[in-house]
Protein backbone atom coordinates (compact mmCIF):
# COMPACT_ATOMS: atom_id res chain seq x y z
CA UNK A 1 0.00 0.00 0.00
CA UNK A 2 2.54 2.53 0.44
CA UNK A 3 5.61 3.09 -1.59
CA UNK A 4 9.14 4.07 -1.58
CA UNK A 5 12.25 4.84 0.81
CA UNK A 6 13.80 7.47 2.11
CA UNK A 7 15.72 9.94 -0.28
CA UNK A 8 14.09 12.15 -3.45
CA UNK A 9 12.15 9.99 -5.54
CA UNK A 10 12.85 12.18 -8.62
CA UNK A 11 14.95 15.00 -9.60
CA UNK A 12 12.09 17.07 -10.53
CA UNK A 13 11.57 20.66 -9.77
CA UNK A 14 8.01 20.28 -8.13
CA UNK A 15 9.61 17.11 -5.54
CA UNK A 16 12.27 19.70 -4.04
CA UNK A 17 11.77 19.51 -0.17
CA UNK A 18 10.16 16.03 -0.68
CA UNK A 19 11.42 13.98 1.70
CA UNK A 20 9.94 10.11 1.20
CA UNK A 21 6.89 8.82 -0.90
CA UNK A 22 4.12 7.63 1.19
CA UNK A 23 1.69 6.70 -1.46
CA UNK A 24 2.94 6.45 -5.39
CA UNK A 25 1.64 7.40 -7.85
CA UNK A 26 0.26 3.63 -9.45
CA UNK A 27 -0.92 2.58 -5.94
CA UNK A 28 -2.81 5.59 -5.89
CA UNK A 29 -5.02 5.11 -9.38
CA UNK A 30 -5.66 1.28 -8.17
CA UNK A 31 -6.98 2.78 -4.96
CA UNK A 32 -9.19 5.41 -7.41
CA UNK A 33 -9.83 2.66 -9.55
CA UNK A 34 -11.37 0.24 -6.71
CA UNK A 35 -13.67 3.57 -5.68
CA UNK A 36 -14.46 4.43 -9.06
CA UNK A 37 -15.97 0.89 -9.07
CA UNK A 38 -18.07 0.87 -6.24
CA UNK A 39 -19.71 4.04 -6.76
CA UNK A 40 -20.74 2.66 -10.32
CA UNK A 41 -22.61 -0.14 -9.15
CA UNK A 42 -23.78 1.68 -5.76
CA UNK A 43 -24.83 4.83 -8.42
CA UNK A 44 -26.10 2.60 -11.44
CA UNK A 45 -29.36 3.78 -11.50
CA UNK A 46 -28.89 7.81 -10.08
CA UNK A 47 -26.92 10.49 -11.92
CA UNK A 48 -24.94 11.94 -8.22
CA UNK A 49 -24.39 15.28 -7.75
CA UNK A 50 -20.03 14.86 -6.71
CA UNK A 51 -18.99 17.71 -4.55
CA UNK A 52 -15.33 18.31 -4.29
CA UNK A 53 -13.85 20.08 -1.17
CA UNK A 54 -11.66 22.54 -2.56
CA UNK A 55 -8.61 22.83 -3.13
CA UNK A 56 -6.66 19.59 -2.29
CA UNK A 57 -9.34 17.37 -3.75
CA UNK A 58 -9.41 18.35 -7.29
CA UNK A 59 -6.79 15.87 -8.33
CA UNK A 60 -8.17 12.95 -6.43
CA UNK A 61 -12.19 13.96 -7.74
CA UNK A 62 -10.31 14.68 -11.28
CA UNK A 63 -8.91 11.04 -11.41
CA UNK A 64 -12.04 9.40 -9.97
CA UNK A 65 -15.09 11.14 -11.60
CA UNK A 66 -13.05 9.94 -15.08
CA UNK A 67 -12.79 6.37 -13.55
CA UNK A 68 -16.22 6.44 -12.91
CA UNK A 69 -18.85 5.32 -16.08
CA UNK A 70 -22.17 6.34 -14.95
CA UNK A 71 -23.57 10.04 -15.53
CA UNK A 72 -22.70 12.33 -12.83
CA UNK A 73 -22.81 16.01 -11.98
CA UNK A 74 -19.68 17.89 -10.40
CA UNK A 75 -19.79 21.02 -7.85
CA UNK A 76 -17.31 22.40 -5.67
CA UNK A 77 -17.48 23.67 -2.26
CA UNK A 78 -14.73 26.38 -0.64
CA UNK A 79 -14.15 25.88 3.20
CA UNK A 80 -12.00 27.86 5.82
CA UNK A 81 -10.83 27.72 8.84
CA UNK A 82 -10.65 30.68 11.30
CA UNK A 83 -8.12 31.21 13.69
CA UNK A 84 -4.44 29.44 13.77
CA UNK A 85 -3.64 27.82 10.19
CA UNK A 86 -1.76 24.91 11.83
CA UNK A 87 -4.74 23.12 13.51
CA UNK A 88 -8.71 22.99 12.88
CA UNK A 89 -10.20 25.04 15.29
CA UNK A 90 -13.85 24.08 13.87
CA UNK A 91 -14.60 27.19 13.78
CA UNK A 92 -14.99 26.97 9.55
CA UNK A 93 -17.16 29.12 7.24
CA UNK A 94 -17.54 28.80 3.65
CA UNK A 95 -15.90 30.33 1.04
CA UNK A 96 -17.29 29.22 -2.21
CA UNK A 97 -20.75 28.02 -1.95
CA UNK A 98 -22.83 25.10 -4.35
CA UNK A 99 -23.63 26.47 -7.70
CA UNK A 100 -26.38 23.51 -7.78
CA UNK A 101 -29.41 22.99 -6.03
CA UNK A 102 -29.10 19.61 -3.57
CA UNK A 103 -32.51 19.09 -2.77
CA UNK A 104 -33.40 15.27 -3.63
CA UNK A 105 -30.15 14.67 -5.11
CA UNK A 106 -28.22 11.82 -4.05
CA UNK A 107 -24.39 13.41 -3.05
CA UNK A 108 -21.01 12.14 -2.95
CA UNK A 109 -18.50 14.33 -0.97
CA UNK A 110 -14.98 14.13 -1.96
CA UNK A 111 -12.27 14.87 0.68
CA UNK A 112 -8.47 14.52 0.24
CA UNK A 113 -7.62 13.81 3.67
CA UNK A 114 -9.75 13.63 7.03
CA UNK A 115 -7.79 14.80 10.35
CA UNK A 116 -9.69 15.91 13.03
CA UNK A 117 -12.82 15.78 10.84
CA UNK A 118 -13.81 19.08 12.22
CA UNK A 119 -14.08 20.07 8.40
CA UNK A 120 -15.92 17.68 6.91
CA UNK A 121 -18.17 17.75 9.74
CA UNK A 122 -19.15 20.98 9.11
CA UNK A 123 -19.84 20.34 5.37
CA UNK A 124 -22.20 17.37 6.22
CA UNK A 125 -24.16 19.61 8.85
CA UNK A 126 -24.63 22.45 6.46
CA UNK A 127 -25.48 20.04 3.36
CA UNK A 128 -27.78 17.86 5.64
CA UNK A 129 -30.10 21.04 6.09
CA UNK A 130 -30.32 21.40 2.09
CA UNK A 131 -32.33 18.08 1.96
CA UNK A 132 -30.53 15.97 -0.03
CA UNK A 133 -31.81 12.21 -0.67
CA UNK A 134 -28.27 10.84 0.85
CA UNK A 135 -24.64 11.71 1.24
CA UNK A 136 -21.85 9.69 1.10
CA UNK A 137 -18.40 10.45 1.83
CA UNK A 138 -15.24 9.35 -0.21
CA UNK A 139 -11.79 10.35 1.66
CA UNK A 140 -8.82 9.81 -0.20
CA UNK A 141 -6.83 9.62 3.03
CA UNK A 142 -7.80 9.11 6.62
CA UNK A 143 -4.99 9.96 9.17
CA UNK A 144 -5.29 7.60 12.13
CA UNK A 145 -5.41 10.00 14.58
CA UNK A 146 -7.00 8.34 18.25
CA UNK A 147 -8.59 12.15 19.00
CA UNK A 148 -10.10 12.65 15.75
CA UNK A 149 -13.71 13.22 16.01
CA UNK A 150 -16.07 10.33 14.53
CA UNK A 151 -17.63 11.54 11.20
CA UNK A 152 -19.21 10.19 8.78
CA UNK A 153 -16.56 8.72 6.16
CA UNK A 154 -18.05 5.24 4.28
CA UNK A 155 -15.42 4.81 2.06
CA UNK A 156 -11.50 5.63 3.01
CA UNK A 157 -8.84 5.16 0.13
CA UNK A 158 -5.98 4.89 1.98
CA UNK A 159 -5.06 5.10 6.12
CA UNK A 160 -2.14 7.43 6.80
CA UNK A 161 0.31 7.22 10.15
CA UNK A 162 -0.32 11.02 12.13
CA UNK A 163 2.23 13.17 10.00
CA UNK A 164 1.86 16.28 7.57
CA UNK A 165 1.80 15.06 3.53
CA UNK A 166 1.87 16.48 0.52
CA UNK A 167 1.14 15.95 -3.35
CA UNK A 168 -2.16 14.73 -5.27
CA UNK A 169 -3.83 17.57 -4.21
CA UNK A 170 -2.09 18.01 -0.58
CA UNK A 171 -0.07 21.13 -0.28
CA UNK A 172 2.61 22.82 1.83
CA UNK A 173 2.10 26.76 1.73
CA UNK A 174 0.04 26.33 -1.56
CA UNK A 175 3.04 24.31 -3.54
CA UNK A 176 3.00 20.71 -4.32
CA UNK A 177 -0.28 19.79 -4.93
CA UNK A 178 0.64 18.91 -8.43
CA UNK A 179 2.91 16.02 -7.33
CA UNK A 180 1.42 12.95 -8.94
CA UNK A 181 1.88 10.52 -5.73
CA UNK A 182 1.53 11.53 -1.80
CA UNK A 183 4.72 11.94 0.16
CA UNK A 184 6.29 13.37 3.35
CA UNK A 185 7.70 16.64 3.45
CA UNK A 186 11.04 17.24 4.28
CA UNK A 187 11.29 18.64 8.20
CA UNK A 188 14.24 21.63 7.06
CA UNK A 189 11.53 23.00 4.88
CA UNK A 190 8.97 24.00 7.48
CA UNK A 191 12.04 24.79 9.79
CA UNK A 192 13.20 27.34 7.81
CA UNK A 193 10.21 29.01 7.84
CA UNK A 194 9.77 29.34 11.35
P1 LIG B 1 -9.58 18.57 9.53
O1 LIG B 1 -10.69 19.56 9.72
O2 LIG B 1 -8.58 18.62 10.65
O3 LIG B 1 -10.06 17.17 9.26
O4 LIG B 1 -8.72 19.06 8.29
C1 LIG B 1 -9.06 18.76 7.03
C2 LIG B 1 -8.34 19.63 6.02
O5 LIG B 1 -7.05 20.10 6.46
C3 LIG B 1 -8.05 18.76 4.81
O6 LIG B 1 -9.14 18.77 3.94
C4 LIG B 1 -6.81 19.38 4.25
O7 LIG B 1 -7.15 20.44 3.37
C5 LIG B 1 -6.07 19.93 5.45
N1 LIG B 1 -5.06 18.97 5.92
C6 LIG B 1 -5.15 18.14 6.98
N2 LIG B 1 -4.05 17.37 7.10
C7 LIG B 1 -3.23 17.72 6.08
C8 LIG B 1 -1.90 17.28 5.66
O8 LIG B 1 -1.26 16.37 6.22
N3 LIG B 1 -1.41 17.88 4.57
C9 LIG B 1 -2.07 18.87 3.88
N4 LIG B 1 -3.30 19.30 4.23
C10 LIG B 1 -3.87 18.74 5.32
MG1 LIG C 1 -9.56 19.81 2.31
Amino acid sequence: MTGEGAGMPTGELRAKGVDRVLIDAETLQAGIREIAAELDAEYANDTPLMIGVLTGAVAFMADLMQAMTIPLTIDFMAISSYGSSTKSSGVVRILKDLDQDVEGRRIIVVEDIVDSGLTLQYLLDQLELRGPKDIRVVALLKKDKPDAIPVQVDRIGFHIPDEFVIGFGLDYAGIYRNLPYVAVLHPSVYQTEE
